[in-house]
């Protein structure tokens, strides 16, 4: 059974089949409306969530299937106490396909021990977030053009920021790519990172305090939020939540063609008179989710069926 827990469990042919794939659907999503007739997708969110969940859920209603699920750890059964294994065995005979976000760095690794349909994790704790990811290289490669000989600026919190933490793995595996990592002290990038990612496959980066100094060298920026809710005390999250707030004068530094990536939700990092800036591509991006949870819903369906339609 095909699980996808981080976002390099699929190889680079894979990721390219599926962009592709992704790509069609938005070409001719009418082709792919009845693709997953009478399949169902649990979505199982221990953790808020606006934009993964509902284009879990709206991706498996555009190919004719249906939903079921929670949205809150309080409305499952893990407030009495019931385990991920357990939780996963049971959902595995309700739904053919499920997809999890769960605080817990590695629940939805441990509930893919445990499940015989597949295991899509929907973020798990500060650690991964591969649909983010899929989501982010389907807007790179149709708005940029390209994966190769790029320079990324990851600016924010770099430290919590799963979505960071996963994109930075799956770019890691191109050509000529350098990363600016953009944070406070407080907010760098983990050390595994960088020992088991970065510097083990030679990707030249920089570590920056400064968002004006790096902003003129980038062809994409990726501005990510404070992530409150993995502090462990409120001081600190309210002394570092505004250390950087792109702008209109900061975006007059960059480059005409740079980029802008959030995954979302913005809080402060993005003044709103960003929003018009053609080079703002983030709800763009979060329309490609949709696309790219479709296809990955698909590829995974016909894999666990071993037939060629879901
Ligand atoms: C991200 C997440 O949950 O990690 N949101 C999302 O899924 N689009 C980013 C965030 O919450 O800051």
């Amino acid at each position: 059974m095909r699980h996808i827990i981080s976002p390099t469990d699929l190889n680079l042919s894979e990721l390219n089949e599926l962009l592709s794939l992704a790509e069609d659907i938005i070409r001719d999503p009418e082709k792919y409306s009845d693709a997953c007739r009478k399949k169902k997708l649990a979505t199982l969110f221990y953790e808020p969530s606006t934009r993964t969940r509902l284009s879990f859920e709206s991706a498996m209603l555009n190919l004719g299937g249906s939903i079921l699920g929670f949205s809150s750890a309080d409305s499952s059964s893990s407030t009495k106490g019931e385990s991920v294994a357990d939780t996963i065995r049971v959902i595995s005979s309700y739904a053919d396909i499920c997809a999890m976000r769960h605080p817990k760095e590695g629940a939805p690794y441990v509930a893919s021990l445990h499940s015989s349909i597949p295991v899509i994790n929907a973020g798990d704790g500060g650690h991964n977030h591969p649909t983010q990811t899929f989501t982010d290289l389907l807007t790179i490669k149709n708005l940029k053009g390209r994966f190769d000989n790029l320079t990324v600026g990851f600016c924010g919190d770099l430290k919590f920021g799963r979505t960071v933490h996963s994109l930075i793995g799956a770019l890691s595996r191109y050509t000529n790519i350098k990363f600016i990592l953009i944070s406070p002290e407080e907010l760098k990038v983990p050390d595994y990172i960088k020992e088991e990612v970065l510097l083990q496959n030679n990707i030249p980066f920089e570590e920056e305090r400064c968002l004006v100094s790096a902003i003129p060298k980038l062809d994409i920026l990726y501005m990510t939020r404070v992530q409150k809710e993995r502090f462990f005390n409120e001081a600190d999250y309210i002394r570092l939540k505004d250390t950087y707030i792109l702008n209109s004068k900061k975006m007059a530094l960059a480059k005409e063609d740079m980029l802008v990536l959030h995954p979302l939700p913005r809080v402060n990092e993005i003044a709103v008179e960003v929003d018009d800036d053609p080079r703002a591509v983030y709800f763009k991006q979060a329309e490609y989710g949709v696309y790219v949870r479709m296809a990955l819903i698909l590829l995974l369906l016909r894999e666990a069926e071993g037939r060629k339609t879901c």
